[in-house]
């Protein structure tokens, strides 16, 4: 009985989906921008069923996130063709020497979490995957965009060509080291959110892992926070992660959105918004990211906060990282979609300029470099990097409570930054 009402249900389902269809035909029929939109929607059906994985469970989060519980060995790093035969590693087989005590880390600091866990696990054998919807993919220029990043973004602290830099619209305001070889960083960050002027803004707190030159093939491992309505269709703050090994043209893409990076976590997904935020002059909230690469296997492993070890990049997705980083990048980017006329009004970190300090500014603290040793250690000889210090700034600092930290950010568009 049960069957044959859900077979109906099915049925009618398809065919209010046929006459939506052809409505939409009929309609698009009137001219050739409209056509050109069924085809983009077509592009994000196919695509769509490429993203997202059958799903073992489904959990619906509290912010409108539905977050599909899928197999580990159904995820989407196993379309990756060099990933065909790859055995999942179920755990990294080293770590650094000199992780600080779960005691003494988790001192003043209430773990953040996930709103989805309020509704529900995911099983053992299954990873939490943020489902794309079809308007998320509709909001981006192509169905194959999304979830790319849209321009060259990055920084570049030495031999600075500023007409790129200014044309591309994005900003930072980072500490960095470069100089030596590196196999990881780690970093305490601070959570805020943002406000975004336009949606195609975006305002994100991150590491960078960086190898190679800043040329057509430089290879990247980020992951932070970010507030990015185009990406996820709201202001929210949410874990991410991103890689590229061809300076951001065909290779990488934030989170699960490609092949390539496994997931062994099934507490954790990447994409989904995290909570509690820091609030102006009241509690403060941050995460700690820990990325390193395995001695042994080579992989670029990732963990959030003490406990959740999220999964790893194979090596073999990248050239240069697949020996070690060249550079280290910690701090924030905004992008100024406002190339000509008034500076965009997004903010960085909280809002507020560096100066303002504890509980005012968003801070990075303990930032920690893995040495060849697999030693993690202060990083030496920290530069500090923004394009335009009156809209977005950095101030870095040293003492025995917070390592090496730097405070940074600010409002964007103000007197001094017109
Ligand atoms: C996977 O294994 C099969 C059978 O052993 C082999 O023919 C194939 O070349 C392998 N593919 C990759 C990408 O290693
Ligand atoms: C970018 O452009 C602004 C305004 O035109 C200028 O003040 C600033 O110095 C430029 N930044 C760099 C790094 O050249
Ligand atoms: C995001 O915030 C902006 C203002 O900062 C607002 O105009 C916009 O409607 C918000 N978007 C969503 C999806 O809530």
């Amino acid at each position: 009985m049960a069957a044959q009402v859900s077979l109906a249900l099915l049925l009618v389902a398809a065919l209010a989906l046929l006459l939506w269809l052809s409505c939409a035909a009929a309609e698009d029929a009137a001219s050739g921008g409209a056509r050109a939109a069924a085809r983009h929607r077509a592009k994000a059906e196919r695509h769509l069923k490429r993203l997202n994985k059958p799903a073992v469970k489904t959990i619906v989060s509290p912010d409108g996130d539905i977050i599909d519980c899928v197999h580990v060995s159904h995820q989407p790093a196993f379309d990756h063709p060099f990933l065909k035969n790859h055995t999942i590693q179920k755990r990294p087989t080293f770590y650094p020497e000199g992780i600080a005590s779960k005691v003494e880390s988790h001192k003043n600091s209430p773990s953040i979490t996930q709103p989805w866990h309020q509704n529900g696990k995911c099983p053992e054998d299954t990873i939490p995957i943020r489902r794309t919807k079809a308007e998320d993919l509709l909001r981006a220029s192509s169905a194959k965009k999304y979830g790319r990043k849209k321009h060259r973004s990055m920084a570049k602290p030495l031999s600075i060509d500023p007409d790129l830099l200014n044309e591309s619209g994005h900003q930072h305001a980072i500490a960095y080291v470069e100089g030596e070889r590196y196999y990881g960083a780690k970093a305490t960050i601070n959570v805020w959110k943002p406000k975004i002027q336009q949606s195609s803004e975006f305002s994100l707190s991150q590491l960078w892992i960086l190898g190679g030159s800043f040329g057509e093939d430089l290879n990247s491992i980020e992951a932070g926070w970010q507030v990015s309505p185009d990406l996820y269709g709201d202001n929210n703050t949410r874990l991410f992660t991103y890689w590229t090994s061809d300076a951001y043209q065909a290779t990488g893409c934030y989170n699960l959105l490609c092949s390539g990076f496994v997931q062994i976590s099934n507490e954790i997904a990447m994409g989904a918004s995290i909570y509690p935020l820091s609030y102006y002059g009241g509690s403060q909230y941050d995460i700690s990211i820990l990325v390193w690469k395995d001695p042994q296997e080579g992989h670029w492993w990732i963990q959030f906060g003490n406990d959740f070890v999220l999964g790893y990049w194979p090596a073999f997705l990248f050239n240069y990282l697949a020996e070690s980083s060249s550079m280290i990048q910690w701090g924030g980017e905004v992008v100024n979609s406002q190339l000509e006329g008034e500076h965009t009004s997004t903010e960085m970190g909280s809002g507020h300029f560096p100066e303002e300090g504890f509980g005012k500014a968003s801070y990075f603290r303990n930032i920690q470099i893995v040495d060849g040793s697999n030693n993690l250690r202060a990083p030496m000889e920290v530069g500090t990097f923004t394009e335009r210090p009156s809209c977005y700034d950095v101030q870095n600092g040293n003492n025995e409570d917070w390592g090496h930290y730097f405070y940074y950010g600010g409002p964007g568009r103000s007197n001094n930054c017109p």
